[in-house]
């Protein structure tokens, strides 16, 4: 195994509101977290690595056994239905059982700290890390695979992005200071991913705290290039977010 997937997990959902941390909320029957194994399970085989809220980490270890093994039965069985929106077709088999790529780990204050408790497990033999948040729990497994082998192509970072739809003004106060080109704009969701001595040297000298992993590996000076999101790779921040994965949850599963 050559490439990890850090999934963080680690928040507390404060804008959701759900009375549990967010990856721990039902979106059906199954919580986000699982909803976001399941396509990282259907996406190239890596080390899988959650982090979790120190109190979660029994429960997200089962929940990332259940979604491994179910991930082998379907892999087995590809006459098995889709369960999420993000199941197209049948999933990669690998020979070892994926529960053993499963790693995970407690998660700190603020989502670097996360993310660089998920990097401090990475394999040895693993050069290629993704970033991707358990929030974006609908996301294809086409752009998780997109995402690495572009890393894998060029050796620069990558993340996943889509182009803004809405008209975006630049403010200042009450004013409308500008227009600006959407063009020029786009999207950042996750997967990103990076060659992991690229990842793991910009971790160890950040100094400040960035919004997203492309923006810290980009102050070390790193070229970071973006491949095609999905709609389906939106993060589930607030209320109508989950109304929302709920409704293409259900409707995926009539
Ligand atoms: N995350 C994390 N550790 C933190 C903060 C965030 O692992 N200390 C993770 C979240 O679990 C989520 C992803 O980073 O999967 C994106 O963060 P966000 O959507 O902001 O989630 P929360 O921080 O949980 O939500 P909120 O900001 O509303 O509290
Ligand atoms: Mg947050």
């Amino acid at each position: 195994i050559d490439t990890a997937i850090v999934i963080v997990a680690a928040g507390s959902g404060a804008r959701l509101g759900a009375g549990a941390p967010k990856a721990f909320v039902g979106i059906d029957e199954s919580p986000i977290l699982r909803h976001c194994l399941d396509g990282v399970f259907a996406a190239a085989p890596a080390q899988v690595i959650v982090v979790a809220p120190e109190e979660y980490l029994g429960e997200a270890l089962s929940i990332a056994h259940a979604a491994a093994d179910d991930a082998d039965r379907r892999a087995a069985d590809p006459r098995d239905v889709a369960p999420s929106p993000q199941h197209a077709g049948p999933a990669a088999v690998v020979s070892e059982q994926r529960r053993d790529l499963v790693t995970v780990v407690a998660g700190g204050a603020t989502r670097q700290s996360s993310v660089a408790a998920g990097l401090a497990r990475v394999w040895p033999d693993v050069d290629l890390v993704l970033v991707h948040d358990a929030a974006r729990a609908l996301t294809p497994p086409e752009v998780i695979d997109r995402v690495a082998e572009r890393v894998r192509e060029t050796g620069h970072g990558v993340i996943a992005a889509v182009d803004v739809i809405d008209t975006i003004k630049r403010v200042d106060g009450s004013r409308i200071a500008a227009a600006v080109d959407r063009s020029e704009l786009a999207t950042a969701q996750t997967p990103q991913g990076f060659r992991r001595d690229v990842l793991d040297t910009a971790y160890e000298r950040a100094t400040e705290e960035f919004t997203d992993d492309a923006a810290l590996v980009a102050d070390a000076g790193h070229d970071v290039l973006r491949v095609e999101g999905s709609a389906l790779a939106f993060k589930i921040t607030t209320a109508a977010d989950l109304t929302r994965a709920r409704d293409l949850v259900r409707r995926a599963s009539r």
